[in-house]
Protein backbone atom coordinates (compact mmCIF):
# COMPACT_ATOMS: atom_id res chain seq x y z
CA UNK A 1 0.00 0.00 0.00
CA UNK A 2 1.30 3.18 -0.41
CA UNK A 3 1.01 6.68 -2.72
CA UNK A 4 -0.71 10.08 -1.56
CA UNK A 5 -3.98 11.57 -1.00
CA UNK A 6 -4.67 13.82 -3.72
CA UNK A 7 -7.31 15.79 -1.67
CA UNK A 8 -6.88 18.16 1.17
CA UNK A 9 -9.12 19.23 3.88
CA UNK A 10 -9.71 23.38 3.07
CA UNK A 11 -10.21 24.54 6.45
CA UNK A 12 -6.41 23.05 7.89
CA UNK A 13 -4.88 22.33 4.61
CA UNK A 14 -4.05 18.80 5.75
CA UNK A 15 -4.29 15.29 4.15
CA UNK A 16 -7.84 14.00 4.80
CA UNK A 17 -7.96 11.00 6.51
CA UNK A 18 -8.13 8.41 3.82
CA UNK A 19 -11.37 5.67 4.04
CA UNK A 20 -11.23 1.89 2.16
CA UNK A 21 -14.67 0.72 2.12
CA UNK A 22 -14.45 -3.10 1.43
CA UNK A 23 -18.00 -4.12 -0.25
CA UNK A 24 -18.52 -7.67 -0.55
CA UNK A 25 -21.41 -9.76 -2.71
CA UNK A 26 -24.55 -9.11 -0.67
CA UNK A 27 -28.16 -7.38 -2.22
CA UNK A 28 -28.07 -4.38 -0.09
CA UNK A 29 -24.15 -3.29 -1.31
CA UNK A 30 -26.21 -1.30 -4.13
CA UNK A 31 -26.72 1.60 -1.52
CA UNK A 32 -23.17 1.79 -0.37
CA UNK A 33 -23.21 5.33 -1.67
CA UNK A 34 -25.26 6.32 1.73
CA UNK A 35 -21.35 5.34 3.57
CA UNK A 36 -19.91 7.11 0.79
CA UNK A 37 -21.53 10.52 1.50
CA UNK A 38 -21.77 9.83 5.24
CA UNK A 39 -17.42 9.54 5.23
CA UNK A 40 -17.43 12.00 3.03
CA UNK A 41 -19.51 14.63 5.51
CA UNK A 42 -17.60 13.19 8.21
CA UNK A 43 -14.33 13.94 6.37
CA UNK A 44 -13.00 11.35 5.37
CA UNK A 45 -11.83 10.63 1.58
CA UNK A 46 -13.02 7.81 0.31
CA UNK A 47 -11.84 4.45 -2.12
CA UNK A 48 -13.62 1.16 -2.90
CA UNK A 49 -12.53 -2.47 -2.72
CA UNK A 50 -14.98 -4.87 -3.90
CA UNK A 51 -14.66 -8.59 -3.93
CA UNK A 52 -14.65 -10.10 -7.65
CA UNK A 53 -18.61 -11.20 -6.89
CA UNK A 54 -19.69 -7.37 -5.05
CA UNK A 55 -18.77 -5.81 -8.25
CA UNK A 56 -21.56 -7.02 -9.62
CA UNK A 57 -23.81 -5.84 -7.17
CA UNK A 58 -22.91 -1.82 -7.40
CA UNK A 59 -23.16 0.93 -9.85
CA UNK A 60 -19.33 1.12 -10.73
CA UNK A 61 -19.63 4.74 -12.55
CA UNK A 62 -21.63 6.02 -9.69
CA UNK A 63 -19.32 5.18 -6.85
CA UNK A 64 -16.28 6.11 -8.84
CA UNK A 65 -18.28 9.59 -9.71
CA UNK A 66 -18.70 10.03 -6.13
CA UNK A 67 -15.20 8.83 -4.40
CA UNK A 68 -13.26 10.36 -7.46
CA UNK A 69 -10.96 7.20 -7.64
CA UNK A 70 -10.92 3.48 -9.61
CA UNK A 71 -12.79 0.61 -7.65
CA UNK A 72 -10.15 -1.83 -6.84
CA UNK A 73 -11.34 -5.16 -7.06
CA UNK A 74 -8.11 -7.47 -8.48
CA UNK A 75 -4.49 -7.32 -7.90
CA UNK A 76 -2.52 -5.17 -10.00
CA UNK A 77 0.12 -6.64 -12.25
CA UNK A 78 4.06 -6.13 -11.19
CA UNK A 79 5.10 -2.29 -11.69
CA UNK A 80 1.73 -1.14 -12.20
CA UNK A 81 1.05 1.87 -9.67
CA UNK A 82 -0.99 2.04 -6.72
CA UNK A 83 -4.62 3.21 -8.07
CA UNK A 84 -5.59 4.27 -4.00
CA UNK A 85 -3.99 6.01 -0.91
CA UNK A 86 -2.57 3.74 1.88
CA UNK A 87 -5.75 3.91 4.53
CA UNK A 88 -6.02 5.32 7.48
CA UNK A 89 -9.39 2.92 8.33
CA UNK A 90 -11.65 0.69 6.62
CA UNK A 91 -15.21 -0.26 6.28
CA UNK A 92 -16.36 -3.62 5.69
CA UNK A 93 -19.85 -2.94 4.62
CA UNK A 94 -21.49 -5.16 3.73
CA UNK A 95 -19.26 -8.06 5.23
CA UNK A 96 -20.87 -11.39 3.63
CA UNK A 97 -20.74 -14.76 5.33
CA UNK A 98 -17.90 -16.00 2.56
CA UNK A 99 -15.65 -12.99 3.47
CA UNK A 100 -15.67 -12.80 7.28
CA UNK A 101 -14.93 -16.76 7.33
CA UNK A 102 -12.27 -16.34 4.77
CA UNK A 103 -10.62 -13.06 6.41
CA UNK A 104 -10.88 -14.76 9.59
CA UNK A 105 -9.01 -18.39 8.22
CA UNK A 106 -6.64 -16.30 6.39
CA UNK A 107 -7.81 -17.23 2.86
CA UNK A 108 -6.45 -14.06 0.74
CA UNK A 109 -7.67 -15.27 -2.63
CA UNK A 110 -9.01 -11.97 -3.01
CA UNK A 111 -7.79 -8.48 -2.99
CA UNK A 112 -10.39 -7.23 -0.90
CA UNK A 113 -9.49 -10.28 1.72
CA UNK A 114 -6.15 -9.90 1.25
CA UNK A 115 -5.94 -6.27 1.92
CA UNK A 116 -7.68 -7.30 5.23
CA UNK A 117 -5.18 -9.82 6.46
CA UNK A 118 -2.85 -7.39 6.01
CA UNK A 119 -4.32 -4.68 7.89
CA UNK A 120 -3.83 -6.16 11.22
CA UNK A 121 -0.07 -6.84 10.81
CA UNK A 122 -0.39 -2.80 9.57
CA UNK A 123 -2.98 -1.86 12.42
CA UNK A 124 -4.88 -0.34 10.57
CA UNK A 125 -8.57 -0.38 12.75
CA UNK A 126 -11.19 -2.00 11.16
CA UNK A 127 -15.16 -1.91 11.14
CA UNK A 128 -16.92 -4.22 9.90
CA UNK A 129 -21.13 -4.54 9.39
CA UNK A 130 -22.10 -8.26 8.58
CA UNK A 131 -25.03 -8.87 6.51
CA UNK A 132 -26.23 -12.54 6.27
CA UNK A 133 -28.88 -14.53 7.13
CA UNK A 134 -30.14 -16.41 9.99
CA UNK A 135 -29.71 -19.72 8.39
CA UNK A 136 -25.82 -18.55 7.24
CA UNK A 137 -25.39 -17.19 11.04
CA UNK A 138 -25.81 -20.52 12.12
CA UNK A 139 -22.88 -22.28 10.94
CA UNK A 140 -20.55 -22.96 13.71
CA UNK A 141 -17.64 -21.54 11.62
CA UNK A 142 -19.32 -17.87 11.77
CA UNK A 143 -19.23 -17.45 15.44
CA UNK A 144 -15.86 -18.92 15.43
CA UNK A 145 -14.91 -16.31 12.55
CA UNK A 146 -16.57 -13.76 14.57
CA UNK A 147 -14.50 -14.21 17.94
CA UNK A 148 -11.34 -14.31 16.14
CA UNK A 149 -11.91 -11.16 14.43
CA UNK A 150 -12.95 -9.66 17.29
CA UNK A 151 -9.84 -11.06 19.47
CA UNK A 152 -8.07 -9.28 16.27
CA UNK A 153 -9.12 -6.08 17.19
CA UNK A 154 -12.03 -5.97 14.29
CA UNK A 155 -15.02 -3.50 15.67
CA UNK A 156 -18.16 -5.56 14.99
CA UNK A 157 -21.70 -4.23 14.10
CA UNK A 158 -24.77 -5.20 15.68
CA UNK A 159 -26.73 -4.57 12.49
CA UNK A 160 -29.26 -5.02 14.75
CA UNK A 161 -32.38 -3.89 14.37
CA UNK A 162 -31.71 -3.43 11.13
CA UNK A 163 -28.50 -2.60 8.72
CA UNK A 164 -27.41 0.85 9.56
CA UNK A 165 -24.48 2.16 7.17
CA UNK A 166 -23.50 4.93 9.51
CA UNK A 167 -22.75 2.02 12.54
CA UNK A 168 -19.12 1.45 10.33
CA UNK A 169 -18.30 5.50 10.94
CA UNK A 170 -19.26 5.25 14.41
CA UNK A 171 -17.63 2.02 15.37
CA UNK A 172 -14.39 3.70 13.60
CA UNK A 173 -14.71 6.99 14.92
CA UNK A 174 -16.43 7.01 18.84
CA UNK A 175 -18.04 9.70 20.24
CA UNK A 176 -15.83 11.42 23.26
CA UNK A 177 -16.82 11.10 26.26
CA UNK A 178 -17.62 13.95 28.19
C1 LIG B 1 -29.07 -11.47 -4.76
C2 LIG B 1 -28.05 -12.06 -3.81
C3 LIG B 1 -28.00 -11.58 -2.52
C4 LIG B 1 -27.06 -12.10 -1.62
N1 LIG B 1 -27.03 -11.60 -0.36
C5 LIG B 1 -26.12 -12.09 0.53
C6 LIG B 1 -26.05 -11.57 1.85
O1 LIG B 1 -26.81 -10.67 2.24
N2 LIG B 1 -25.11 -12.06 2.67
C7 LIG B 1 -24.24 -13.04 2.30
O2 LIG B 1 -23.40 -13.44 3.10
N3 LIG B 1 -24.28 -13.57 1.05
C8 LIG B 1 -25.19 -13.12 0.16
N4 LIG B 1 -25.24 -13.64 -1.11
C9 LIG B 1 -24.31 -14.71 -1.48
C10 LIG B 1 -22.93 -14.14 -1.82
O3 LIG B 1 -23.07 -13.30 -2.98
C11 LIG B 1 -21.92 -15.28 -2.15
O4 LIG B 1 -21.67 -16.03 -0.97
C12 LIG B 1 -20.61 -14.76 -2.67
O5 LIG B 1 -19.72 -15.85 -2.90
C13 LIG B 1 -19.93 -13.80 -1.71
O6 LIG B 1 -18.71 -13.36 -2.26
P1 LIG B 1 -17.79 -12.28 -1.53
O7 LIG B 1 -17.78 -12.60 -0.07
O8 LIG B 1 -16.42 -12.50 -2.16
O9 LIG B 1 -18.34 -10.95 -1.83
C14 LIG B 1 -26.17 -13.13 -2.03
C15 LIG B 1 -26.24 -13.59 -3.33
C16 LIG B 1 -27.17 -13.08 -4.22
C17 LIG B 1 -27.21 -13.61 -5.62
Amino acid sequence: MGGESKEQDHHTGERKRFLYVVVCAAGIAGQVGRLIAAAQEDGWDVGVVATPQGLGFIDQAAVEARTGYPIRSAWRKPGDPRPLPPPDAIAVAPATFNTINKWAAGMSDTLAVGILCEAYGMGIPIAALPCLNTAQAAHPAYRESLDRLRSMGVRIGSCEPEFRWEEALELLDPPARP
